[in-house]
């Protein structure tokens, strides 16, 4: 699977793009400034603090978990005398030791904790064992002896449609008339494509360290994006009042979707067990078992009608789509929605009727990764954009071109928002022109003609990506910030640092409105005695939500400090100014920490909490209508790849990309994780294939087998911008959201390869190539569409 293909490209060095942008200066308005990650030297050291990391307390046991090795069977009896006398064994618990309700499904109630009576998929966690050491556990947990009734199953979305299994409601969207316009329309597609899941692969496993207190209370230290989720699902399980429990987060080792629900189970075995001995219980799973437990972005299954005009125009998409979703429904029915809301990526549809169905079959229940079906969405589209150019002998960029959403017309998408703020055309331009894009189109045609093995293949996609959560009241948040009297500030708020430099950006933000830089103010864990209620760190709205709330919060603290300073100095308070780690007041300049102490002699309240919530959004879930995005993210990438027609490989040359991120807090994180998501989206839909075994067992549950990209699999020539511009709508430092939109510019790189093997063909053929596109599923399509072009 290795990707290794010998080509006439200079070895020029990795082009690493942060290197361009300039480094904050102390003193500097802080946001806006390309700082380094507030952890980046501990990342590198070593020495950031992790759930593992965290000194662990006297008398600590450790938990391993023993799965079902049936995909659904009734459990008739399991013996578990071998488990319970292996050495080191302290304790073992099956369903009937938990307190309170065997269920964390973060939606439904159809996630036991521990199967009871009944599994739904190999893997599925069944009993757990207490023991001296992780090692001891995890080798007792492997003793138990289950005697199961088998019952019939499924493992594809195809087949969940075919037997009308679903996990949780059906979606719809009509607009317009569809109908008539497939009826009516000069060139029709229909057909039937499938794209794979993907495992979030996060590098910090999932983890939980449950602390018992006095007076039935808990602490729970997990690696969770969702830390009031994992409050509400350890007190549901204990029987216990949600003020019980206290769940904290300094930093994850990366979520990617994986730990905004799925970090329950983890949370709350290891709070049943450490209730139970009333000691300390760490639960950690290893690679392997994390695989086998975890769900992952889900695969899609599409049938599709698609009419266009003869330039290329779309006049109307019919289209059903089936979720893998696993046995349970967890966050299936958001993940729907939000494909259903980017089935139409960039382009105006005016008629459409989509359905979703979220196919309940008899593996991991997929969950949150990345891009919540929005890249399944768009994944669609494209590769129909792509084909529809081909059959029609024109470049499929004339054809996005022309089907590109408009300013004043042909701007309403299928739910009815007005897609504002439209950025698609002047990026798409800009990068068309930067890119060289035509000349190098010129290039690789050229390049074809003369090559009978090699052959390469270029694709630009563009991206638009709705931001807010699209269940409207997640869209809210806290923080608090503390101003202590040598004037150096603490804040903390609800969102989770994952990597993804949120707590960078809201300590620039809080700098920023204080007047001070990022070495005055401090980060500290995510903590439910703290800030409360929070919504998951996700759909990419952490610095939005979060870095608002606490801007709220230091204006609050801003505004009394100038009042205060008003009243002992004279002049305005509006006219007092903090910058430059000072305050200058009627003509005389202080340090901040100076009037902060002047401040508390005054009794001056030095801290504030902060709130914010998105304005302007709704969703009316039976019509699938409203207007369920605060505003849009936009984008393009252009790749160019080379693939061997002989064996299949392949290699990406290069990657333009062109990307919206509002006006930037901080240019180096923005870069950085478009950079990620782009690779990270190629993964999905080339290398990271899951394949389940035909009784039910997940085969590619390690690296060993599930290949994600690696630093060799990123172009030698990357080129990444930020588009320069300013949200139009009111987000904090009119910036916005980057965290997920970027995962859907690995669309071109898989069309990048289709683009490449149809050069194999007659050129108007399209392969028949579905994602991931191992090097197998190339080959497969070269031989297919080869002997398809001959014939
Ligand atoms: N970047 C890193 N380094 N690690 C992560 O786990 N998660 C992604 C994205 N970028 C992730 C990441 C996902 S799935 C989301 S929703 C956003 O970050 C969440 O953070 P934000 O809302 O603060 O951007
Ligand atoms: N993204 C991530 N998680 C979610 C969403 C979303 O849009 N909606 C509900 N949970
Ligand atoms: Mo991201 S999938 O919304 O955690």
């Amino acid at each position: 699977m290795n990707m290794r293909v010998n080509i006439p490209v200079e070895l020029d060095r990795l082009a690493v793009s942060n290197d361009r942008i300039p480094r904050p200066v102390v003193g500097e308005p802080a946001a806006g400034a390309a700082s380094p990650h507030e952890s980046a030297s501990l990342h590198v050291s070593g020495e950031a603090v992790y759930t593992d990391d965290i000194p662990e307390l006297r008398g600590t046991v450790y938990a391993a978990l023993g799965l079902s090795a049936k995909p659904h069977a009734r459990v008739l009896g399991m013996d578990l005398d071998a488990v319970r006398k292996a050495p080191g064994v302290i304790a073992v618990l099956t369903a009937k030791d938990i307190p309170g309700v065997n269920d964390c499904g973060p939606v439904l109630a159809d996630d036991p904790i521990l199967a009871d009576g009944l599994v739904q998929y190999v893997g599925q966690p069944m009993f757990i064992v207490v023991a001296k050491s992780t090692e001891a556990a995890r080798h007792a947990a492997r003793l138990g002896k289950v005697d199961y009734e088998e019952l019939p199953f499924l493992l594809t979305p195809k087949q969940a449609k075919d037997a009308h299994s679903g996990t949780t409601d059906e979606l719809r969207l009509i607009q317009g008339d569809v109908q008539n316009a497939l009826a009516t329309a000069p060139v029709r597609l229909t057909g039937t494509f499938e794209c794979g899941g993907q495992e979030q692969f996060y590098l910090e496993g999932q983890i939980a360290y449950a602390i018992p207190r006095e007076k039935d209370g808990m602490l729970v230290q997990c690696s969770t994006q969702h830390p009031t989720e994992m409050q509400h699902a350890v007190s549901h399980a204990l029987g216990w009042q949600r003020h019980q429990v206290e769940v904290e987060c300094r930093r994850l080792g990366g979520g990617f979707g994986g730990k905004e629900s799925q970090s329950a189970i983890f949370a709350c075995l290891a709070s049943i067990c450490a209730q139970h001995l009333h000691r300390p219980v760490k639960l950690r799973a290893d690679r392997d078992n994390d695989m086998m437990i975890t769900g992952k972005r889900h695969g899609f299954y599409y049938e599709y009608d698609v009419g266009f005009d003869t330039d290329g125009r779309i006049l109307g998409v019919k289209l059903d789509m089936t979720l893998h979703s696993g046995f349970s429904a967890d966050l299936s029915e958001a993940v729907a929605s939000r494909a259903l809301a980017h089935f139409d990526n960039a382009y105006y549809i005016p008629a459409a009727d989509i359905h979703t169905m979220c196919g309940k079959v008899n593996t991991q229940s997929a969950t949150a990764f990345r891009g919540f079906g929005a890249p399944q969405g768009a994944l669609i589209t494209e590769v129909l954009i792509d084909r529809v150019a081909r059959q029609l002998g024109k470049d499929p960029l004339d054809v996005r071109l022309l089907n590109l959403y408009g300013t004043d017309t042909r701007n309403v998408t299928p739910y009815g928002e007005v897609v504002e703020g439209n950025l698609l055309e002047p990026i798409m331009t800009e990068l068309e022109a930067s890119s060289d894009y035509r000349a190098r189109r010129q290039a690789v045609q050229e390049f074809n003609a003369q090559s009978p093995i090699l052959k390469k293949g270029l694709a630009m996609t563009p991206v638009k990506f709705g931001i807010s959560f699209n269940v409207p009241a997640f869209n809210q948040a806290g923080a608090l910030v503390h101003i202590y009297r040598d004037g150096s500030v603490l804040v903390n708020h609800g969102g989770i640092e994952m990597g993804q430099g949120l707590n960078t950006k809201v300590g620039q933000i809080v700098a920023n409105t204080l007047g001070l830089d990022l070495e005055c103010v401090r980060l500290t864990a995510t903590d439910t005695y703290k800030v409360i209620n929070t919504s998951a760190t996700a759909a990419s709205t952490g610095s939005d939500l979060n870095g608002k709330a606490a801007e709220d919060a230091a204006l609050t603290l801003r505004n009394r400090l100038a009042d205060f300073a008003a009243r002992k100095y004279g002049g305005k308070a509006d006219d007092v100014v903090f910058a430059w780690r000072q305050v200058s007041v009627n003509g005389k300049t202080l340090p901040f920490a100076q009037l902060v102490e002047e401040a508390y002699w005054d009794r001056v309240q030095l801290w504030s909490d902060g709130f914010y919530k998105t304005p302007d959004i709704s969703w009316d879930k039976a019509t699938s209508h409203g207007h369920p995005f605060y505003y849009y993210a936009f984008g393009a990438a252009v790749s160019e790849v080379v693939v061997d027609t002989l064996t299949g490989e392949w290699k990406l040359l290069r990657a333009d990309i062109l990307h919206d991120v509002g006006a930037s807090i901080n240019p180096a994180i923005d870069i950085g994780q478009i950079e990620g998501g782009y690779i990270q989206g190629t993964g999905w839909l080339t290398s990271e294939e899951l394949v389940w075994r035909d009784d039910g067992r997940l085969m590619t549950h390690a690296p060993s087998t599930y290949k994600i990209p690696a630093i060799s699999d990123c172009p030698r020539d990357f080129r990444v911008q930020l588009f320069k511009t300013r949200n139009h709508k009111d987000s904090v430092h009119h910036s916005k959201a980057v965290g997920e939109p970027p995962l859907v510019h690995g669309i071109s790189v898989f069309n990048a390869i289709n683009d490449a093997v149809s050069a194999v063909g007659n050129g108007k053929d399209s392969p028949n190539l579905l994602a991931p596109a191992t090097p197998e599923a190339i080959l497969n399509a070269v031989e297919e569409l080869r002997e398809r072009s001959a014939a």
